[in-house]
C-alpha cells in the first residue's frame, strides 16, 4: 500500500492529552497539554486525569492540525493509544479517536503505548537514527520498566519487568519523600549534577532473571532519610544534593546491571531506550560510556520524544497503516495491554 500522507496520533493514557500529525514519517505537529492538577496531590489522581483530558482534547487535536497546516478532511487515519494506561484516560482518548474516524470516515489504528516509546525511534529526523533489527528495547517510565527483544517492528518479546515499582515511579516516590513536587524525576536529574553519587550507599536488590525490583531500594532510602531526620532535623535539606546523587545512582545501576546481562546473553549490543526516564542525563551519560567501553550501538531519543506524546503514537500509526494493520470501532481499551 502506498505511504500514508497525514496521520493523526492521540495519546491520553496517563495524565498528559498529546495530539500530533505525521506525514511520511516525518512530525509536521506535536502537541500537549500537561495536566499541573496532579502536582498538588504528588502523584496523578486517575478521576481528575479523565476529567482534564475531556477538557483538553478537543483544543490539542485542533492544534495539532492547524501548526500541521492541514484541515481535518486532509487526514488519512487515526492512531490512539489503546493501552496500557489509566482506564478512565484512555477512554477519552479512544471514544474521541474512534468518533472522529467515523466522521472523517478513515481508517482507525490501535497503539501499545510501550511499543510506541520504542518505535518513536523510526520517526525521520535530523537528530534520530532508527535502528535495525533485532535490538534490545529498554521502556523506563512511570508506569513501567521492560527489558524487550525487538526482533520486528511488531514483533516483541517481553524478556524483563519490575516486580514492583517501575523507575520513574521509585524516582518519584523517593523525590516525594525529600520533599520536591511531582514528577520529581526531573528535579532529583538537576540536583544530583552537583551531588557526589557515593556520598551514601543505598542496596542492589538480587533479583533472578531479567527482571528488576524497586520497592526495596525505595523503602531503603525512605528508612534512611527517616533515621538520620531523627537525629538531625535538617538533614534533608543539608544533604538534598548527596542523596539525589547517590540514589539516582543506584536506580541506574539496577537497570545497567540487567541490560548488560541481556546483551551479554543474546550477543545483541544495539541497544534502544524509551520512555519518560530515557530523558535522565545521567542515564543517557552512562549509556554513551558504553558505547566507548563495550562497543554498544547506543540509541537516545530527542527529550520531546522521552516523556509521554503524540508523535510516538503518530509514527505507530504511519508503520501500521503501511501494513496494513487497521483497529476497530469495537476495539476495547486495555489497562494492562500486553505485546
Ligand atoms: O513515559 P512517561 O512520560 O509516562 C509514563 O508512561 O509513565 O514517564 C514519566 C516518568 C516520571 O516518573 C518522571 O519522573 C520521569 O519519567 N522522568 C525522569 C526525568 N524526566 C522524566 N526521571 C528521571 N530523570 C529525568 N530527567
Ligand atoms: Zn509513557
Amino acid at each position: 500500500m502506498k505511504q500514508p500522507h497525514y496521520i493523526l496520533g492521540i495519546e491520553s493514557s496517563c495524565d498528559d492529552t498529546a495530539a500530533a500529525v505525521i506525514a511520511h514519517n516525518k512530525v509536521l505537529s506535536n502537541c500537549i497539554a500537561n495536566q499541573k492538577i496532579h502536582e498538588q496531590y504528588g502523584g496523578v489522581v486517575p478521576e481528575l486525569a479523565s476529567r482534564a483530558h475531556q477538557s483538553n482534547i478537543v483544543p490539542v487535536v485542533d492544534q495539532a492540525i492547524h501548526e500541521a497546516g492541514i484541515t481535518a478532511d486532509q487526514l488519512t487515519a487515526i492512531a490512539y493509544t489503546q493501552g496500557p494506561g489509566l482506564l478512565g484516560s484512555l477512554l477519552v482518548g479512544s471514544s474521541f479517536a474512534k468518533s472522529m474516524a467515523l466522521a472523517l470516515d478513515i481508517p482507525l489504528i490501535a497503539v501499545n503505548h510501550m511499543q510506541a516509546h520504542l518505535l518513536v525511534h523510526f520517526i525521520e529526523q535530523e537528530d534520530l537514527r532508527a535502528p535495525d533489527f533485532p535490538f534490545i528495547g529498554v521502556t523506563l517510565s512511570g508506569g513501567h520498566t521492560q527489558l524487550v527483544l525487538v526482533k520486528d517492528y511488531f514483533d516483541m518479546e517481553l524478556l524483563g519487568t519490575t516486580l514492583d515499582d517501575a523507575i520513574g515511579e521509585a524516582f518519584d516516590k523517593c523525590g516525594k519523600v525529600m520533599g520536591l513536587s511531582y514528577p520529581s524525576g526531573p528535579a532529583i536529574d538537576r540536583l544530583a549534577k552537583e551531588g557526589n553519587p557515593q556520598a551514601f550507599s543505598f542496596p542492589i536488590p538480587n533479583v533472578p532473571h531479567y527482571d528488576v525490583s524497586y520497592s526495596g531500594l525505595k523503602t531503603a532510602f525512605v528508612n534512611f532519610l527517616h533515621k538520620n531526620t531523627q537525629q538531625q532535623a535538617d538533614f534533608v535539606t543539608k544533604h538534598q544534593k548527596d542523596l539525589c546523587a547517590s540514589l539516582q545512582f543506584t536506580l541506574i545501576e539496577v537497570i545497567m546491571q540487567k541490560i548488560a546481562q541481556v546483551v551479554a546473553a543474546t550477543q545483541i549490543k544495539r541497544v534502544v531506550i524509551g520512555g519518560g526516564v530515557s530523558a535522565n542525563s545521567e542515564i543517557r551519560r552512562v549509556l554513551a560510556e558504553k558505547k566507548r567501553t563495550d562497543d554498544w550501538d547506543v540509541y537516545i531519543p530527542p527529550f520531546a520524544y522521552t516523556t509521554d506524546n503524540a508523535a510516538m503514537i503518530g509514527i505507530v500509526g504511519a508503520l501500521k497503516y503501511t501494513q496494513n494493520q487497521f483497529g476497530s470501532l469495537d476495539a476495547v481499551s486495555d489497562p494492562r495491554l500486553k505485546f
